[in-house]
């Protein structure tokens, strides 16, 4: 697959990812409402299905530019490290969620890492 296009599944897994934990964090804050399973699931699921895009394009890209031949950089350690925190987080965001306010810019500020290091390297 083209190079471009594998980037593009990052990026629509980023969004994912986000969006599924912001939907958790923010329905499970208001209670769930009478949707309880279903908003839980669907956040559940959005977010799930986002990780598997992060991965498997992020391990993609890494394969295409050569870096895991040998010992992987540093960047894409701290990328799978930040992938892992972000992944746990969704149960974070259900049971958690009176941590809202630190919750949020956490994991902007990891997302922000974690691009600034795709970015910069
Ligand atoms: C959830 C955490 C992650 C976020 C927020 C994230 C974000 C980004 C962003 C914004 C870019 C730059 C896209 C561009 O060049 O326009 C990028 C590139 C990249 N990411 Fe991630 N990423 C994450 C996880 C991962 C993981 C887990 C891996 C590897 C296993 C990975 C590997 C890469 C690679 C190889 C590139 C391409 C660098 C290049 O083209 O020079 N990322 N990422």
């Amino acid at each position: 697959m083209d190079y471009l296009t594998i980037k593009l599944f990052h990026l629509v897994g980023l969004m994912l990812v986000f969006m599924g934990l912001g939907g958790m964090v923010f329905a499970a804050s208001a209670g769930f409402g009478p949707d309880r399973k279903t908003l839980r699931r669907a956040a559940a699921f959005i977010h799930g299905i986002g990780l598997l895009f992060i991965l498997a394009s992020g391990i993609a890209m890494a394969s295409q530019l050569g870096l895991f031949h040998g010992d992987p950089p540093g960047w894409i350690k701290a990328k799978i490290v930040i992938f892992l925190v972000l992944g746990g987080s969704i149960s974070l965001a259900a049971r958690w969620s009176r941590a809202i306010w630190y919750l949020l810019p956490a994991w902007i500020l990891l997302g922000a890492a974690a691009a600034y290091l795709g970015l910069y390297k």
